[in-house]
């Protein structure tokens, strides 16, 4: 590892704690002016590093720098995680990921960018993906699950992130089905799963989780008509989560899950935050739009619609939305 990397695991360890160029220096195994060129070469790679005469050094709660090292150093999982990849920016991270996967297999990579130029959402559409303001991440899979268990993967995810957030800052994460996350009835996370298929072994062949989570305050970056449907962490917290804690979180709650995620015990947690339950919707199933009464969720986490029959269908995919109450 080289200096700068040790650096930023010595204060990942550390915390809020200082420590000083000599202890630094020490714990490195490296001179004084060592240390202090590795600080003033993160400070360039945009660091924000606090410094106290006779105190030492220490990452300041300013810094908003994603960072690998700072990642791994939280991490504790059995799967994911084997590699983290950060960059500053990419078109997508789903796009980059789905690339590795053909040139170097890696299952349980994690690829960050702290800018996405196009960023993608589902049903074709876009996901804007400013600089600083966002965690946008892609968790490679090559799993052994089967046909019948790779829908839940998504839904996982979903309860997955809603926990990491929540471990975080105060707030209360709802999902709505099948997969995007809610504070205050705007949307603060949005999944994109992209799968292949091994047709001959009727199993999954790769996995790429996409999760955009709109971190820091979304001031001017979203227009109109997204902000009124959208919203970020901070803006409705108050709290600035730092984004390497957040990767960080949502990568060990999600490794917690796929290990276990044939047992749908997770699906409780899902039924309990699910906002769509309970009332009448819409959705859209192929080209065909449907009313009626959203009266659960199924053991393969599919939404189950109460049409005005009695009938009830079972949407394994597709979109759906609360019915407007016109007065
Ligand atoms: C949606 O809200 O429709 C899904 C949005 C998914 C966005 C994430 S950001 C990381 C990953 N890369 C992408 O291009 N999309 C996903």
């Amino acid at each position: 590892m080289n200096v700068k990397d040790s650096l930023l695991k010595a204060f990942a360890q550390a915390g809020r704690n200082y420590i000083s160029g000599s202890a630094l220096a020490e714990q490195l195994g490296v001179s004084r002016n060592a240390v202090w060129k590795a600080v003033k070469a993160l400070e360039s790679e945009g660091y924000i590093i606090d410094s106290v005469t006779a105190k030492g050094y220490r990452l300041s709660e300013q810094s908003n720098h994603l960072s690998a090292q700072l990642i791994s150093e939280k991490l504790d999982t059995s799967l994911l995680g084997s590699r983290i990849i950060v960059l500053d920016e990419v078109d997508s991270t789903n796009n980059y990921a789905k690339a590795l996967t053909t040139s170097d297999a890696v299952n349980g990579a994690v690829v960050i960018a702290d800018r996405q130029t196009a960023g993608k959402g589902r049903m074709g559409r876009s996901f804007i993906s400013p600089s600083g303001k966002g965690l946008y991440m892609s968790v490679v899979l090559h799993p052994e699950f089967s046909m019948n268990t790779a829908p839940l993967i998504t839904s996982a995810a979903a309860v997955a992130t809603a926990e990491a957030i929540e471990s975080l800052c105060k707030a209360d994460v709802k999902i709505k089905w099948v997969n995007d996350l809610y504070i205050n009835g705007r949307k603060i996370v949005g999944i994109l799963t992209e799968a292949s298929v091994d047709m001959e072994m009727r199993s999954l062949d790769i996995a790429v989780i996409g999760i955009g989570i709109n971190v820091r305050r979304v001031g001017d970056s979203f227009d109109e008509e997204l902000a009124a449907r959208a919203t970020s962490i901070e803006d409705e917290t108050g709290i600035a989560l730092d984004r390497n804690e957040l990767c960080a979180a949502v990568i060990n709650h999600l490794d917690a899950y796929l290990g276990k995620i044939e047992n749908r015990e997770y699906l409780r947690e899902y039924r309990r935050r699910e906002m769509l339950t309970g009332n009448m919707i819409t959705a859209n199933v192929g080209n065909e739009t449907i009313t009626g009464k959203a009266v659960g969720i199924d053991r393969n986490a599919n939404l189950m619609v109460e049409m005005e029959n009695g009938i009830v269908h079972s949407l394994s995919s597709g979109e759906a939305n609360l019915c407007r109450i016109v007065k």
